[in-house]
């Protein structure tokens, strides 16, 4: 009879590390909208046995309205100050994978924060990925103007601590990808 394979348990050693690393910091993903923040995002945090939480729906549990009804009704500075807060009050909850707005790093503050209390991951994906992705869907009142506002997201999204590229690949190989590079990241701060 033939011997039976012995099933060899998942190495988890690189998400137990990353995890004891990241202490009460958050994994911080950012990025312009259709770069996979979300679907990504939860998945990371799956792999990490850590919590998700979207800023997006925190912003519009506390609002009681969706994003789309916050900028109708109130206009885009409204819901700005809005997501200043709520990013500022979910940066104490970690260890979690945070994925935040695409407009989010525009505020000073809350990139400030981002610095201090996680790590960022920017989601970087070229602009026809990302049209073709918020195309589908009608939840996000930018989404026509992602051409215009890329020039002045994209040097504050690459002020990240990791660059990862989103593209056309299944979400588990961004992840490993996310996963391969957090280490590297972790030893440039032990650095003297
Ligand atoms: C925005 C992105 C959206 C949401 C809002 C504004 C932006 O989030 O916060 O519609 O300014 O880029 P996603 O990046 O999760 O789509």
């Amino acid at each position: 009879m033939a011997p039976t394979a012995v099933q060899k348990p998942a190495d988890k050693t690189a998400e137990r590390e990353i995890v004891d690393a990241l202490g009460r910091r958050s994994i911080v993903l950012v990025g312009m909208m259709g770069a996979g923040k979300s679907s990504i995002g939860r998945r990371l945090a799956t792999r990490l046995g850590i919590p998700f939480v979207d800023a997006d729906t925190e912003i519009e549990n506390a609002a009681g309205m969706t994003i789309p009804e916050i900028f109708e009704r109130h206009g885009e500075p409204y819901f700005r100050a809005g997501e200043a807060r709520v990013i500022a009050r979910l940066l104490d909850g970690g260890p979690q994978v945070l994925a935040t707005g695409g407009g989010a790093v525009m505020d000073q503050k809350t990139r400030d924060l981002i610095h201090i209390k996680g790590i960022s991951v920017w989601l970087k994906a070229d602009v026809e990925v990302l049209m073709k992705r918020t195309k589908r869907r009608n939840d996000r009142p930018l989404a026509e103007k992602i051409k215009d506002l890329l020039p002045a997201r994209e040097p504050l999204y690459a002020q990240s601590d990791i660059v990862v590229q989103s593209r056309e690949e299944p979400h588990d190989t961004i992840v490993d990808e996310i996963i391969a590079e957090i280490p590297k990241h972790l030893r440039t701060e032990e650095a003297p």
